[in-house]
């Protein structure tokens, strides 16, 4: 796991722009796209490269992490219609090709192993974006997710409905229920990459990074995983141990070694 830690959200979202531009100049790539208001810069970083340096998103498709259910595709809210307006609409990635689970379906658990079986038939996803709940969720995996869960229906706590209330008219009108890729199949992603801003997620921050491996925080699963780049803002690292030798070790950062 490499902690990467930039003085400014500017700076964090330059950092995963770069990232995800490197999969993209490579052709064929599969992205994995977080909702939620982290990646959003990162978001509007990309398409600034596309608009003014022609970064190419042809030979990309796209899967969601997870979708409320309870609210129909065309709510402004929904995660098919947040993405879009958000990223797909700024860039050219086919919007047919950008995959969401569909919290609509009648058979909410056919729908969920279809969606992991899309997922796997694409071949998998090379690079996953992450946000982190401020109870250490990613994806709508909640504390006490399985490590190795599949898509499936999740209950939301009441934290997250209260931090997501802000993009809703009330509290009451946050869904209680979500469909999300499950731990496992985050897992899969070739390239985790964690986006954390503002001292609201250090707590999460610190759990999921130099915390114990638990279900109690769904984000230290990361620490199993080959190839994760957390990029985070001072303010998110202010409860890091380590931070120091993290940032010694980005500077120190062999030139053969990418992120
Ligand atoms: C959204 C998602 C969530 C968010 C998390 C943080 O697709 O998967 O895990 O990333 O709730 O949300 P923000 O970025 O709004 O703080």
């Amino acid at each position: 796991m490499e902690i990467v830690i930039r003085p400014t959200a500017a700076e964090v979202h330059t950092t995963v722009a770069d990232i995800v531009e490197g999969y993209v100049r490579s052709g064929h790539v599969t992205l994995g796209l977080a909702t939620g208001s982290s990646p959003l810069g990162s978001y509007q970083e990309l398409a600034r490269r596309h608009r003014e340096e022609g970064l190419d998103f042809s030979g990309a498709r796209a899967f969601l992490l997870d979708e409320y259910v309870g609210i129909p595709k065309g709510h402004e809210q929904s995660y098919f219609s947040v993405i879009r307006s958000e990223f797909v609409d700024h860039v050219n990635l086919d919007p047919a090709l950008v995959s969401s689970p569909n919290g609509e379906a009648e058979n909410i658990d056919a729908e969920a192993r279809r969606y992991d079986a899309v997922i796997a038939a694409a071949g998998g996803v090379d690079v996953q974006l992450l946000g982190i709940g401020t109870d250490g969720h990613i994806g709508f995996n909640e504390p006490g997710s399985s490590l190795t869960s599949r898509t499936r229906v999740k209950t939301l706590t009441e934290q997250t409905r209260i931090d997501n209330a802000r993009f809703f008219d009330s509290v009451d009108d946050v869904p209680h229920h979500v469909l999300t890729q499950g731990l496992g199949t985050i897992s899969e992603a070739r390239h985790l990459v964690m986006i954390a801003l503002g001292e609201g997620k250090a707590d999460a921050i610190a759990a999921a990074v130099e915390g114990p491996l638990a279900a109690f925080c769904p984000a230290s699963v990361m620490q199993l995983h080959r190839h994760v780049t957390v990029v985070i803002d001072e303010a998110a690292a202010t409860g890091l141990k380590l931070a120091d030798y993290y940032r010694y070790a980005v500077e120190h950062k062999p030139a053969s070694q990418r992120f």
